[in-house]
């Protein structure tokens, strides 16, 4: 028997403002598209937006269904709207934020499992990491420099062969 450690590491900043320019700029495209999600149900506008390896940017916001499990997150509408518009192209980055029509926005958001997986599978299939800004719409900003990190073991499609 041998025990693997699994290590995870994330940069934390205390608000947008200490982010190096590209960044803060990726980061207030997300904050700005949550206004395009179509949440009527939750209420929670994510935006999204990426930096892709050719210098263009994609973006997405989650859009629901009446019939709740339809709904889509803002993520997964960015990953495939990148795939479609610029096909075969890597993600260097994407910002993630939230407006809670309900409440206050100032702890940073990530993606949730189903999410991590489609992000895992876009980092497989580009060979290439995606680095992970994470917000609210105020206050601390997180940095993973990797999506697949945060879901070690994953699925992929090699297992299936
Ligand atoms: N949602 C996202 O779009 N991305 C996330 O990372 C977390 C959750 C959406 C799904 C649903 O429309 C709403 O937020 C509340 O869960």
């Amino acid at each position: 028997m041998k025990t693997t450690e699994y290590k995870f590491s994330f940069e934390e900043y205390a608000s947008i403002e200490d982010l190096n320019a590209a960044d803060g700029a990726l980061l207030k495209q997300a904050r700005a598209v949550t206004d395009t999600a179509y949440a009527p149900y939750s209420k929670f506008n994510v935006g999204a937006v990426a930096l892709l390896a050719n210098g263009t940017q994609v973006s997405g916001t989650n859009q629901e269904n009446a019939a709740y499990p339809v709904g889509i997150c803002a993520e997964r509408v960015l990953l495939g709207s990148a795939a479609v518009l610029h096909p075969g192209i890597a993600i260097e980055t994407i910002a993630i934020t939230y407006h809670n029509t309900t409440g206050a926005s100032g702890h940073p958001i990530s993606p949730c499992g189903m999410c991590r997986q489609a992000l895992v599978e876009f980092e497989d299939r580009t060979q290439h990491p995606i680095r992970l800004i994470l917000s609210g719409m105020e206050g601390k900003v997180l940095i993973i420099q990797q999506a697949g990190s945060l879901l070690p073991l994953s699925f992929k499609g090699n297992d299936l062969k």
